[in-house]
């Protein structure tokens, strides 16, 4: 059982994929078939240039008021002449309460350090958005035995600069790089070791935190794998991309949240 402060959470990140008509699918399968909110946070993170429009789907569609948004990527400065860049304060404006900070695909295909990372992070509590801190070790890195190492180097660069009252809202994504869009989980037994780490790291800022932070797994996770990790006492959801694109898959995953980690 999960402390009722930690809510269970899952999260869709549909990356650079889908278009507006599936969106819309999407959103209306959710709303005929949604889950108990009460028990469970959801929260959904289309490409930016649909968010404004996902936001006025959500709103005129009460089954899908407690649908969360999220923005994949935002920048480290608010406002500024930085072509392509979307401001964390923009994000909010148009709906956002949480944003993916320094997703495995920004760190290796748009060379993101932990630097910019912490920034970023920075940078959207400013904005009153949350993020959603992603971390985690290459293939390399855990067959040289430095997981831990390693996730500690991308916590430290971005905690040493938060306040108490940042930090316990955090939410960390421990995912692995090379189990994202593999279709090979890390084992839920060594994920569950991870996120004890984490914990155990989260406490040494302050052992509040250990209780408050909710840390979620992703990397392949699926319909048929979804409930090993929610059955791990210190995995707090889910961060999904594949299979959060059929929309029934999504479902059970969100329905397994639900019934397991309130049990
Ligand atoms: P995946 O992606 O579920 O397709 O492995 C996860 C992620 O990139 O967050």
């Amino acid at each position: 059982m999960k402390p009722l402060i930690r809510k269970p959470c899952v999260v869709a990140n549909w990356k650079m994929q889908g278009s507006f008509e599936k969106i819309e699918t999407f959103l209306k399968q959710l709303a005929h078939n949604m889950v108990d909110v009460n028990q469970l946070e959801i929260i959904f993170c289309p490409p930016s240039v649909y968010i404004d429009s996902v936001k006025k789907l959500i709103l005129k569609n009460k089954a899908l008021h407690p649908l969360k948004l999220g923005i994949q990527n935002t920048y480290c400065e608010q406002t500024g002449a930085f072509t392509g860049e979307i401001s964390p304060l923009m994000a909010k404006e148009i709906g956002c309460d949480y944003g993916l900070v320094g997703h495995s695909e920004r760190r290796t295909l748009f060379h993101e350090d932990d630097t910019l990372v912490a920034r970023k992070v920075l940078a959207a509590y400013h904005a009153n958005l949350v993020p959603i801190l992603c971390v985690g070790e290459t293939a390399k890195e855990r067959d040289e035995g430095k997981t831990f190492e390693v996730l500690s180097r991308q916590l430290e660069v971005v905690f040493q600069q938060l306040s108490f009252e940042w930090l316990q809202t955090i939410i960390i994504a421990y995912e692995p790089v090379w189990a994202i869009g593999t279709g090979v989980p890390l084992a839920s037994e060594s994920v569950e070791a991870v996120n004890v780490y984490l914990r155990d790291y989260l406490a040494r800022y302050d052992e509040k935190l250990k209780h408050l932070v909710r840390i979620l797994y992703g990397g392949s996770v699926k319909g048929d794998n979804a409930k090993s990790f929610f059955a791990m006492g210190n995995v707090d959801g889910a961060l999904v991309g594949n299979a959060s694109l059929q929309v029934e898959t999504f479902l059970t995953i969100c329905r397994d949240a639900v019934s397991i980690m309130n049990q």
